[in-house]
């Protein structure tokens, strides 16, 4: 054990499962004291009393103002500080194309993933301000970076959580508050899935298909990918990182892609159209 956040005490929602847990396992390796905030209670107990003494769940709603209040209270009583607080909670949401998505489940993927988050820096930047220090940690995506990586909704919130980042960073980097987000193409997680097989239990088959698909040859990316990215965030390694979008991505945002390479074949020279190689 290396204790990289060794003393800190963090917040991290969604964390019953997925990256969300895959972090919290991290944190408490690395020296943290974590609380897990989750709508999944059972699993989220079962996940804190597997990491020991250094976790504890708390049964919270991302959506619910007094809940997350609540659950970041709860963690200032542990050390009369937060030093980290990761908004992760997430759902895939409304699904459809464009011309059919009901209001209601679009408004809805709204107010978990971009509301949730919002609240979750609203009140952390409350306890943080008086001790002009703290690392946020937002949940973005590749959809959140690009078209074509994600439903509309989850998209369009997933673009709005980079902005929140960006502008919340810019008000906090005076207190001493760092604010950064991530933004992972498709990792092994339930949500992953569901989202891409139908099946949330379907996780040896996601894995194969990830890897088929990605740019890093026969490598799907993993829930402890992400959770190694937050843990950089979530130091003081990363102390003069602020407004940052930290892709875990493979390079698919980037321009990697799978498969055989293109514009590689080996022409010494190219130049106008109807002409080829400098002896032209
Ligand atoms: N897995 C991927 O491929 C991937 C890629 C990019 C981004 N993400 C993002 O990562 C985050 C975590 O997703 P995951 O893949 O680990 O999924 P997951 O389904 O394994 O975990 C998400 C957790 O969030 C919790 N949650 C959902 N709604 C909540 C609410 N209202 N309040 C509190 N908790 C709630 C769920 O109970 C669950 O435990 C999400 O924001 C997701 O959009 C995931």
């Amino acid at each position: 054990m290396t204790e990289r956040l060794k003393g800190k005490v963090a917040v991290i929602t969604g964390a019953s499962s997925g990256i969300g847990e895959a972090t919290a396992r991290s944190f408490v390796q690395q020296g943290a004291y974590v609380l897990l905030g989750d709508i999944q209670e059972d699993l989220g107990k079962t996940v804190a009393e597997s990491l020991g003494s250094n976790a504890e769940y708390v049964f919270c709603d991302v959506t619910q103002e007094k809940q997350v209040a609540n659950l970041i209270g709860q963690a200032f009583e542990v050390a009369g500080r937060l030093d980290v607080m990761m908004n992760n909670a997430g759902v895939v949401g409304a699904r459809a194309p464009i011309d059919e998505i009901d209001l209601e489940q679009f408004q809805k993927t709204f107010e978990i993933l971009v509301a949730g988050s919002f609240l979750g820096i609203k009140h952390a930047a409350k306890v943080m301000k008086p001790q002009e220090s703290g690392s946020i940690i937002n949940m973005s995506s590749t959809a959140g970076l690009n078209g074509g990586f994600g439903p509309h909704a989850y998209a369009a919130a997933k673009h709005a959580i980079v902005g929140l980042t960006k502008n919340s960073a810019a008000e906090l980097c005076r207190y001493g508050i760092r604010v950064n987000c991530i933004a992972p193409s498709g990792v092994t997680t339930p949500l992953a899935a569901q989202a891409h097989l139908g099946n949330f239990r379907a996780m040896d088959e996601l894995e194969a298909t990830l890897a088929q698909n990605s740019p890093l040859k026969d490598r799907a990316g993993t829930a402890e990918d992400v959770a190694n990215a937050a843990l950089f965030l979530a130091s003081d390694e990363s102390g003069y990182t602020n407004g940052h979008c930290l892709t875990v991505d493979a390079g698919f945002t980037s321009g990697s892609k799978s498969g055989a390479p293109q514009h590689m074949s080996n022409v010494p020279f190219m130049r106008e159209a109807g002409k080829t190689g400098l002896g032209d």
